[in-house]
């Protein structure tokens, strides 16, 4: 699948995405607040590779994305939307966007992208997502896109020798604001 809004391209990974994709998650910013990272070359190729994989499963169920600068083509950050339950249509969501673009709305826009694309495609009917209480961006993007906070989970990740509380946040179908957000879907 590709999504397109009014700023970017939203697509699978491809193998060609490697050396773009583990030179921007090298950025320390990028990982601080992830389990993963630094990512050695093998580890990247080895998640992009997985990502490749997952999207000839079927049924279907992880779309893990890059998310390209429609008017240049450059790769500038990635998002994903996993169904983690199939039979309560519900779907958490990741996403990182490279550091010299923070601050324009992307991630804004591509969160309320991928969650229109899970609500009107997926049929899902409760997306989540945690973000670390260190990370007030990633909360800020999560509650724009129109998630509200359900609660904190207590000492909920183990990064990089020490615990880290998180956020929880999430959005149901029937209260998501902005289902009239022009994106077009092409399924491939
Ligand atoms: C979190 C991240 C994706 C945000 O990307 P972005 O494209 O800059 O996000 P947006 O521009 O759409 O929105 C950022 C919002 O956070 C706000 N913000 C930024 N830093 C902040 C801070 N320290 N405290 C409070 N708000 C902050 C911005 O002002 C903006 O809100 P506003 O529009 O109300 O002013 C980006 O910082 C990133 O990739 N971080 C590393 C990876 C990561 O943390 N991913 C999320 C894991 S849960």
């Amino acid at each position: 699948m590709e999504i397109t809004t009014r700023r970017m391209r939203i697509r699978g990974y491809q193998t060609q995405d490697i050396p773009t994709i583990h030179q921007l998650v090298e950025e320390p910013e990028i990982y601080r607040h992830q389990i993963w990272g630094p990512n050695s070359l093998a580890a990247t190729t080895q998640f992009v590779e997985l990502c490749i994989t997952n999207q000839r499963a079927s049924p279907r169920t992880h779309f893990e994305n890059v998310v390209e600068d429609l008017a240049t083509g450059e790769v500038i950050g990635a998002i994903g939307i996993r169904i983690q339950d199939q039979k309560a249509r519900k779907a958490d969501i990741g996403y990182w966007i490279c550091k010299d673009r923070w601050g324009e709305g992307l991630a804004t826009e591509a969160t309320r992208a991928v969650l229109k694309f899970g609500f009107t495609q997926l049929n899902l009917n409760r997306v989540w997502a945690t973000a670390s209480t260190k990370n007030p961006a990633s909360i800020r993007v999560l509650e724009k896109a129109g998630m509200l906070k359900e609660g904190m989970l207590r000492s909920d990740l183990f990064i990089r020798g020490e615990y880290r509380d998180s956020q929880l946040l999430a959005v149901l179908k029937n209260e998501f604001p902005f289902m009239d957000e022009p994106i077009k879907v092409i399924s491939k």
